[in-house]
Parts: structure tokens; sequence; C-alpha cells
């Protein structure tokens, strides 16, 4: 399934991310990051414990050595922001759209959005309930997230497709997913 053109020279830069994430190690670190070496390239996230009043930390994991940390010493420079022009239909799967921004190591766009069905959604982000009332056009929703930063330069949403956090089929599955909502 082919979905974008990219120039020559995006898809040697694609390349060579694969390479950093599949090459880099914690040894790759600068010193001074901050994470802790008992729990390393942990992350956590909250679980409601119900009618408690509490929560309770649960670990996931993904592996975060890829990305600049906030370290002075980290040189590593942070990918360019990419457009994407789309040269067929986007024919995702809403089903598995909806799951992949659930996910918490996949889109986990609830983290930041409102979305159907779901109790307890972060408030970063604007509401996606009721979407496609909206009316915006697949291949805009697809570049807000393939790369967010091509519209807001700041914008904290992470840029998915340009950072090969989601492949362009999930990026599409979220999109159906997202058109779908009434
Ligand atoms: C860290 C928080 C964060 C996460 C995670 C996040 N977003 Fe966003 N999103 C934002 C913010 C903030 C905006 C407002 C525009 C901007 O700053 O880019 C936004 C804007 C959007 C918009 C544009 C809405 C419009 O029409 O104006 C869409 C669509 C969207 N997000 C979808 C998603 C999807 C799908 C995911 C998961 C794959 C996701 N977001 C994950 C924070 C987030």
């Amino acid at each position: 399934m082919r979905f974008l053109s990219l120039s020559i020279g995006a898809r040697a830069l694609l390349i060579a991310g694969a390479l950093l994430v599949a090459g880099a190690t914690r040894a790759d670190l600068p010193a001074d990051a901050a994470i802790n070496a008992a729990a390393p390239l942990q992350t956590m996230q909250p679980k409601v414990i119900v009618n408690s009043g509490r929560l309770e930390w649960v670990p996931y994991y993904r592996d975060l050595t890829a990305w600049p940390t906030l370290s002075h010493q980290d040189r590593r420079s942070t990918p360019r922001p990419r457009k994407v022009k789309l040269d067929a239909p986007v024919r995702g799967d809403p089903a598995r759209g909806r799951d992949l921004a659930m996910r918490p190591d996949k889109g986990y766009c609830i983290a930041c959005h409102q979305l159907p069905g779901e109790e307890w959604p972060g408030s970063v982000g604007l509401s996606l309930e009721r979407y496609k009332s909206y009316g915006h056009a697949d291949e805009l929703v697809f570049q807000q997230i393939f790369d967010a930063r091509a519209f807001n330069p700041h914008s904290v949403m992470p840029p998915y497709g340009t950072f090969g956090i989601l492949t362009v089929e999930e990026i599409a599955d979220l999109v159906a997913y997202l058109q779908s909502l009434e």
C-alpha cells in the first residue's frame, strides 16, 4: 500500500531514523540523562482504582533512547517537521484506529484528547468527539497526526509519522477512526 510521496532524501532520512532506533542503547545516552537505572526505559501510566479515590502507577515499556533527552549534553538533533502528500485516498480501518488511539504503546491519543466511550481522557488537546462533523479533509487529518508541527511548530502533539512512532498504515487507521466519529 502506498500513501505518501517522499523525496529520496526523506527516504534516506527514514532509513537513518530506523537504524538509530535499532542501534541506540542506554550507553549512547548522555551521562547526565535523568533516567532511573533500576528501571531503565520504563515509563509509568496511571490506573484508577475504582471507588478508592486512589491511582495506581503501572509500568509500561517504551524504548526512549531514540529521542533527544532534556540533558544539556545531548547533542542529538530532532528530526525536522515533514509535510506529507497523499497519493491515494485513505483507506484505514476505524476499529484498528480506535485501538491505536487507546493503547499507551501506540497513539495514546486519549492521554490528551476526549474520545467517545472513554471516561478518563486528558484535556491537553481538544475533544475529538464527533470529529467527522468538522468536515476536515483526510489529508489534513493525516498531516496533523503524521507531523503536527506542519501547522504549529510548537505543538505538543508527538510527530507520530516523522518520529516513526506509528506507520503510515496505522495513521490511516486513525484517520478512518476520527472520520467515523459522528
Ligand atoms: C501530548 C498531547 C497530545 C497527544 C498525545 C495527542 N494530541 Fe492531538 N492535539 C494536541 C494538541 C495540543 C492539539 C491542538 C493543536 C496543536 O497544538 O497541534 C492537538 C490537535 C489534534 C488534532 C486537530 C484537531 C482540529 O481539527 O483542530 C487532531 C485531529 C488530533 N490532535 C488527533 C490526535 C490523535 C489521533 C492522536 C493520537 C495518535 C493525538 N492527537 C495525540 C495534543 C495531543
